[in-house]
């Protein structure tokens, strides 16, 4: 079976991003590439790294007019990533586009509320209720314009595959229990994560961060 672990490579130094993913190659099901790679490399960089053969999620979190974002992700496809992001708030219509625009292996899915922002900011940003309900209000939103999933923390999993069961979740922010924070009560294993319906389980410091990633990545892959 393929490994839900997408490994998340937050550089923008392309050998050390290209060396950590050969080493973890044979334990992750794909590799994750953010705007901080992006910025550096563009699709040149990309395409590098797409040659050790493993799926490319490219988390570029776009947020823009309809049109503009339709138009990037025709440029993106070229690339075959297999997973791609958008900002759920980016509305409708840019959701529906953005899909559209997509080729069709290319899973689209929306990012709800960034895990940096909390309450106070909800407010600033003119956003009423809790964080809870606003996921669940932009999961809906992603649901009915035709995504194939969303970005979801570890503790909103199973009340969004309730509410989404054929939703494909993509879980960042995981902790393995023997890790640095396993004495954290609101860390979420990635085995929890998988148990409560997560598809994809994104990991960078634990196994980036590790003395041995290939080890770390292969420790992981054995408690799910
Ligand atoms: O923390 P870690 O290094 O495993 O983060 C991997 C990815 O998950 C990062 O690319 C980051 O964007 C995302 N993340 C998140 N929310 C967190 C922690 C990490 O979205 N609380």
């Amino acid at each position: 079976m393929t490994s839900p672990i997408y490994v998340a490579l937050d550089t923008p130094d392309l050998a050390r991003a290209h060396d950590v993913a050969a080493r973890v190659r044979a334990h992750v099901g794909g590799i994750k590439l953010g705007l901080e790679f992006f910025a550096a490399h563009g699709p040149a960089g990309v395409r590098e790294m797409a040659t050790l053969g493993l799926p490319i999620f490219l988390d570029l979190k776009l947020h823009d007019i309809p049109n503009t974002v339709a138009k990037a992700i025709q440029a993106l496809g070229l690339l075959a990533p297999s997973i791609l992001t958008v900002h759920a708030a980016g509305g409708r219509a840019m959701l529906e586009d953005a899909k559209a625009a997509a080729p069709v292996a290319t899973r689209v899915v929306a990012v709800t509320m960034l895990t940096s922002l909390d309450a106070a900011d909800l407010v600033d940003t003119g956003v009423g209720g809790s964080a809870h309900d606003q996921v669940m209000r932009l999961a809906d939103l992603a649901r009915t314009a035709g995504l194939d999933g969303i970005v979801c923390a570890g503790t909103e999993i199973a009340a969004v595959h309730r509410a989404w069961p054929k939703g494909f979740l993509v879980v960042p922010g995981l902790r393995p229990a023997d890790g640095a924070a396993g004495d954290q009560k609101r860390v979420v294993t990635p085995r929890a994560a998988r148990d409560a319906g997560a598809s994809v389980l994104v990991i960078g410091r634990p196994i980036t961060g590790a003395d041995d990633p290939d080890q770390a990545a292969r420790a992981i892959g054995a408690t799910l």
